[in-house]
């Protein structure tokens, strides 16, 4: 069967105090929009639509960036769940299959949980997945007759008898995509909030004899976020799973909760990761690896075995073949470090390749940038490059080749050639002392002078 996500995204977010529309608010680095759309991924649907309203804009250039074949339909007026439903109508003509509702700020349900809803779906027209709330709050309330689901009252509508029940509607369901829309076409807004309720398809289907089941989540899954308190919370509970779950894989974390990671941090069993490190999106880590203290890591890919940091940030395109070494205070932006090199101390290393077994001496820069356009610079294997060497790019420097330190390379070098470029040293003998005499007679005169 056939299944296009519909995922609703157009609320303003009120108390997110915010420019920025509340579904682009991130979660460990990822939009929360999106990591509904991952989410809903695992279930490989056909089609995805996305409902725009405020910030539509930019909410399409997220859906764009990470789904080029989702489309998004604007809800220009927010009249309600149906109405932001029905707006996916014209783009879902044609299609046929379940139509499964995500909310764009319900960031946490999980892959099996919407396949339960699917499977539940083989004997019931309509499923919902709802939770067992600790605080049933202002949720919509899922009234139930047996396994059977009669209706849904929303907190507002409701009476004291159906507010004491606490088994909750979370928003999500699941339904054959022409019976939806032929159900929300006869939603009305006669309520107390004067909308149109997606949660009265319900009442609706079992009027016209179809069935409706719930599948219950955890409460967590449903977790919605509606302020930067709860954005925040949502962040400390994702991180506090996402830990637990490298954890288990055999990922050594010294101190858990002072690493940071992101919604698609891949680190391989036996890496140890030490206090205070930050992953941004895009990091992944083969086995057996060293991230030491302090590291800022964000697209790049770190082999087996090698030895990141102390206080060392890698940024996009960064490439660490086994056994390297990256130490304090490097950077790296767009470099590949092949097998074994070094780039141990105090570096900017940026448009880079670096060959296997290659040392590059402290405080090396490749001056990339020409103030209009990136340059690349390339080193062989085996290269010596020397402390405070500036390689101006575009520059290649040999196999096996070595720079003296404090050079400026402006010009390739050959392999196994040493490149030299500095001015020559002069030594004269008893300078020293007779300048420090000098200046210490200076300082003394002046403070006559002044006293
Ligand atoms: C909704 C449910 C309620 C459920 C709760 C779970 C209805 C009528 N009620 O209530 O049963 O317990 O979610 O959180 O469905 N949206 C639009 N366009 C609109 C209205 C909403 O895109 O016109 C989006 C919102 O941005 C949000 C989602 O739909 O992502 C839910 O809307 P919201 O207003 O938060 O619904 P609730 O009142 O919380
Ligand atoms: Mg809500």
């Amino acid at each position: 069967m056939s299944i296009a996500l519909v995922i609703l995204a157009a609320g303003k977010g009120t108390r997110m105090e915010s420019d920025l529309p509340k579904v682009l608010h991130p979660i460990a680095q990822v939009p929360m929009l999106v990591h509904a759309m991952r989410a809903g991924a695992a279930l490989d649907p056909a089609r995805v639509v996305v409902v725009a309203g405020h910030g539509a804009e930019a909410v399409t250039r997220a859906v764009r960036a990470e789904d080029d074949n989702a489309q998004v339909v604007l809800q220009t007026e927010q009249l309600g769940t149906a109405h932001a439903v029905d707006q996916a109508r014209d783009a879902l003509a044609g299609f046929s299959g379940d139509v499964v509702v995500l909310y764009g700020d319900t960031p946490f349900v999980q892959p099996d949980t919407l396949e339960r809803m699917i499977a539940a779906r083989a004997d019931h027209d309509l499923v919902v997945l709802g939770f067992q709330a600790a605080d049933p709050a202002r949720y919509g309330r899922l009234v139930m007759d047996g396994s059977d689901l009669t209706r849904i009252v929303e907190f507002k509508d409701a009476g004291p008898a159906e507010r004491a029940i606490d088994l909750c509607n979370s928003g999500l369901l699941a339904c054959d995509a022409a019976m939806l829309f032929d159900l929300i076409a006869t939603v009305g807004n006669d309520n107390a909030s004067g909308e149109y309720y997606l949660t009265d398809v319900v009442a609706l289907a079992r009027a016209r004899g179809l069935s409706a089941t719930a599948v219950t989540c955890d409460e967590a899954e449903t977790l919605g976020v509606n302020s930067r308190a709860e954005l925040a919370v949502a962040d400390g509970l994702f991180q506090a799973r996402a830990r637990a779950g490298l954890l288990d894989k055999g990922v050594t974390l010294m101190a858990p909760d002072s690493v940071y990671l992101a919604q698609d941090t891949v680190i391989g069993r036996d890496t140890v990761i030490e206090p205070n490190v930050v992953f941004g999106p895009g990091v992944t880590v083969e086995t057996g690896a060293l991230i030491r203290a302090f590291c800022y890591l964000e697209g790049c890919h770190i082999s087996r075995g090698a030895i990141v940091g102390p206080y060392a940030r890698l940024r996009p395109g960064a490439e660490l073949a086994e056994n390297t070494k990256v130490g304090n205070f490097v950077e790296l932006k767009n470099a590949r470090i092949d097998e074994g090199a070094k780039v141990n101390h105090l570096s900017y290393i940026g448009n880079a390749t670096i060959g296997a077994g290659a040392n590059i001496g402290a405080g090396t820069i490749t001056c990339n940038y020409d103030g209009v356009m990136k340059h690349h610079t390339r080193i062989g294997a085996r290269a010596f490059i020397g402390s405070n060497t500036m390689l101006v790019a575009p520059v290649n420097v040999g196999a096996g080749a070595m720079t003296a330190s404090g050079s400026v390379i402006t010009r390739d070098v050959a392999d196994d050639a040493l490149a030299m470029s500095r001015t020559e040293q002069q030594n004269k003998p008893g300078r020293a002392r007779k300048l420090f005499d000098m200046l210490r007679a200076k300082k003394a005169r002046r403070e006559r002078e002044t006293n």
